[in-house]
């Protein structure tokens, strides 16, 4: 299969770059600049190589850059941001801080020749976001962009395939980033195209087919998107020698629990054993209030219960995980996670005995792998499932967490989903749920006064989850959702809206 690699400087869109390459179907892997050494590029047979962004100056003491040698391989590169100064630093061209202005957003770009600007007119506009510039342009290299601030907005050497952008063509903004993208991998690296998402689904079934024949799987269930794709992909391969254990911790949304087991054992046939743990979590969970104790507790017990059923199926072969690509993504932003750091596959390989672990998701990408959800037929709700914490409800419980109080907030959450079911795709928020708080406050129903809990409703719209901002919600909403929680849930007598945005609040409340 051809590949392209994405060689991170430190950048913020790593990922972001990878997944346009994998959107022209080329497939593309991210490793970080100093985890991959020459003779692995060389070996590995890349078509091509980007060099991201990263915050740097390439003068800076400690600064990323790489072994110059990199350029005599006759692999095409494109430099993108820091990368196109890394590649006219390598090639011996000079680079100057612009000064305080520098670039920031939307930039008229005026293109000027190369075969990787083909596409564009005189006059386009990218996204820039740069301090520095390309000041003197090494030998070989022509300009091929510029824009008011910036001269060398691009740069090509045509003979040997290496160019550089100082503007961002992964970015949505940049108009012509897909056809920039597209040159780059088809006209300039000769890439054919061989990554079908389509296709895959049955390649992975195939290959688990084989590499997995007479061998007993295990795979912990959650119901999230990574661990059903995963579930569903390897019954597919092997059939019954996969045993799914789901462990039910009494804290899912309302009616989830089913939902999980009825579409996998009915719908699916999936050898699923379902593990109805709650009251082992409840007593473990009696008088905690603070909530890392509570995600402790709940880890610790989900592990310990998965262990139990597991001694009880006798030897395994291989542990199954769901592991995704941005799970394991090296990148020097962050330590590289071998497994899921999630908590109920966390500590599994520690406590199971076992010879062999398969993931077979750790190559692809969230949407990538909904694409081949999608192709084994796992159910819409399940593919576009919003992210739901490992520790459920136990972190939207302010406060001790009591049987009477989960009912509560599974009744108030379902309705507050309910009401928000038919908005248009555009006006939905990314996540959405009900909070139970500790605070009790007075009510008046007919004529007797009531004492009952506060709900607060949360949703929130995001890309990543790593900042949010709280969803606009129409007023008309929030007064039936709110009407019907009052209603309907005997025990809550009051309802708010949170309005604060991540940072500096979470998205959960505890
Ligand atoms: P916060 O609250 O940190 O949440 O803004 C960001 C995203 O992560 C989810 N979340 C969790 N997921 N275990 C999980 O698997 C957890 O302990 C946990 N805490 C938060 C949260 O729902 C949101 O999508």
């Amino acid at each position: 299969m051809e590949k392209i690699l994405v060689l991170d400087f430190g950048g913020q869109y790593d990922q972001l770059i990878a997944r346009r390459v994998r959107e022209q179907n080329v497939y593309a892997q991210v490793r970080y600049y100093d985890r991959i050494c020459l003779s692995e590029i060389r070996k590995e047979g890349y078509r091509g190589i980007i060099f991201t962004g990263g915050p740097r100056s390439v003068y800076e003491p400690g600064a990323p850059g790489y072994d110059p040698a990199i350029l005599e391989l006759g692999i095409p590169i494109l430099g993108i941001c820091y990368g196109h100064q890394l590649l006219a630093y390598l090639s011996g061209g000079k680079i100057s801080s612009a000064g305080q202005a520098g670039e920031y957003g939307k930039t008229v770009l005026k293109a000027s020749g190369s075969l990787l600007l083909q596409d564009l007119p005189a006059e386009s506009i990218c996204w820039m976001s740069h301090r520095d510039t390309v000041a003197e342009l090494p030998a070989g290299f022509q300009i091929i962009a510029s824009t008011d601030q910036c001269t060398c907005a691009a740069m090509a050497d045509d003979q040997r395939k290496l160019y550089g952008v100082q503007f961002h063509p992964e970015v949505t903004h940049t108009e012509y980033g897909r056809q920039i993208l597209h040159r780059f991998l088809y006209d300039i690296c000769g890439c054919q195209g061989d990554w079908d998402v389509e296709d895959l689904a049955g390649r992975l079934v195939e290959r688990y087919h084989r590499e997995l024949a007479g061998k007993k799987v295990l795979l912990a269930l959650s119901g999230g998107v990574d661990s059903s794709v995963c579930a569903l992909l390897l019954h597919r391969a092997i059939g019954q020698a996969l045993v799914c254990v789901f462990v039910d911790h009494g804290l899912l949304r309302k009616g989830e629990a089913d939902e999980v087991e009825r579409i996998f054992r009915q719908q699916f046939g999936v050898n699923l054993i379902r593990v109805n743990a709650k009251e082992r979590f409840f007593e473990k969970l009696a008088g905690v209030t603070e909530p890392e104790r509570k995600r402790r507790i709940i880890g610790e017990e989900f592990i310990r219960v998965f262990e139990e059923e597991a001694k009880q199926l006798g030897h395994i072969h291989v542990l199954a995980q769901g592991t995704i690509y941005p799970d394991v993504i090296e990148s020097g932003k962050g330590a590289s996670a071998v497994i899921k750091s999630h908590h109920n596959v966390g500590g599994l390989p520690e406590v199971i005995s076992f010879e062999e672990i398969a993931e077979p998701l750790r190559d692809l990408f969230k949407d990538e792998v909904r694409a081949v959800g999608a192709v084994l037929g796992l159910p819409k709700e399940l593919l576009y499932r919003q992210p739901f914490p490992g520790p459920g409800l136990s972190v939207r419980i302010i406060g001790e967490i009591t049987s009477e109080k989960v009912s509560l907030l599974q009744e108030a959450d379902a309705i507050f989903r309910e009401e928000l079911k038919d908005l248009p795709a555009d006006q939905k928020p990314d996540q959405y749920f009900a909070v139970l708080t500790d605070t009790r406050s007075v009510g008046v129903m007919g004529d007797a006064r009531t004492y009952g809990y506060t709900a607060a409703l949360r949703a929130v719209s995001t890309d990543d989850f790593m900042t949010a901002q709280w969803t606009r919600i129409p007023y008309d909403i929030l007064e039936r959702a709110s009407s019907r929680i009052t209603n309907e849930v005997a025990g809550i007598t009051r309802v708010v809206y949170d309005i604060s945005s991540k940072p500096p609040a979470t998205v959960e409340w505890e």
